[in-house]
């Protein structure tokens, strides 16, 4: 009976969620690939799970290679470029299928004022005209392009502390993880005066009720959209990627037959 190995890349509530959907499929074998950034991730204990990079897309590669990987799934964040892009190199490079899944991004409603920066560099430019007092909510890796914002206050919320080293804004740094509840979104935007929030489209809604805490507030939110995906499959929705695998499986045993 041929077996068939599935390397998930994840570290998103997304990929958690999809884990025991695939895990269900007869004659398979998950192995979920993590970046290891966070001490706790949230991964259910079913198959195998690796931590840290593959050492760009050769290591990936040659990763695929020795552990016979048939599937490729990348339920990374919409904002992990890097893997994304090296997932679809090798992929290719080995030939074996790929997909992605990217979750819808949050669309504009009525009330909100959003304010499109096309990266972070060009939203800590932003922030001097808009506001004295900042929600900063991109994580810790992109810290430094604020540190030049000398003249405003920032609140920074990540998961883990940033190395001591990395430069950053004035301001303090606030660890928390999501899902985040509106009642203390709006309350912990009042407690600190916030005047502007900077946000990526992340979409999902872990991470969104800032974003209609801000709307009811009508506080402006400096919004980073995603970056672009690479060319091939894509699905938007959780519920399309077990049949998508169910489908591969079907034309690989066949090809295999
Ligand atoms: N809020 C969230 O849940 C969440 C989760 C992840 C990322 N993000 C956001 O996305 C942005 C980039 O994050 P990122 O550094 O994780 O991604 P990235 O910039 O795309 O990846 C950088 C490197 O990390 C390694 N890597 C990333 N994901 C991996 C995985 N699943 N398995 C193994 N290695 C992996 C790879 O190293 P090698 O080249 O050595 O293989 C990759 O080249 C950040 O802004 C971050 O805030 C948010």
């Amino acid at each position: 009976m041929r077996i068939f190995r599935i390397l998930i890349l994840g570290g998103t509530g997304d990929s958690a969620r999809l884990i025991p959907q695939l895990a269900a499929l007869p004659n398979v074998e998950l192995i979920a690939s993590l970046a290891g950034r966070t001490p706790k991730p949230n991964i259910p204990n079913i198959g195998q799970v690796r931590r840290g990079g593959f050492g760009g897309v050769e290591g990936l590669v040659n990763y695929l290679k020795a552990e016979k990987i048939d599937l490729l799934l990348d339920i990374t964040h919409p904002f992990a470029a890097q893997i994304t892009h090296n997932a679809a190199i090798a992929a290719q490079c080995v030939g074996i299928p790929r997909l992605v899944f990217c979750r819808p991004a949050w669309e504009k409603e009525v009330g909100d004022r959003w304010i499109t920066a096309i990266d972070h560099t060009a939203a800590a430019k932003l922030i001097p005209e808009i506001a004295d007092r900042v929600f900063l909510t991109i994580g810790r890796q992109e810290l430094s392009a604020f540190a030049t914002v000398v003249n405003c206050w920032f609140l920074m919320r990540m998961i883990t502390l940033p190395s001591i080293t990395m430069p950053r804004p004035p301001g303090e740094i606030l660890l928390d993880q999501g899902p985040f509840d509106l009642e203390k979104e709006t309350q912990l935007l009042i407690q600190y005066n916030i005047g502007a929030i900077v946000s990526k489209n992340s979409g999902g809604s872990a991470a969104q009720a800032k974003i209609i805490a801000a709307r009811h507030l009508g506080l402006p939110i400096i919004m980073i959209p995603r970056p672009e995906l690479p060319d091939g499959e894509v699905v938007s929705d959780l519920q399309a990627i077990v049949p998508w695998v169910e489908s591969q499986i079907r034309s690989l045993g066949s090809f295999n037959a």
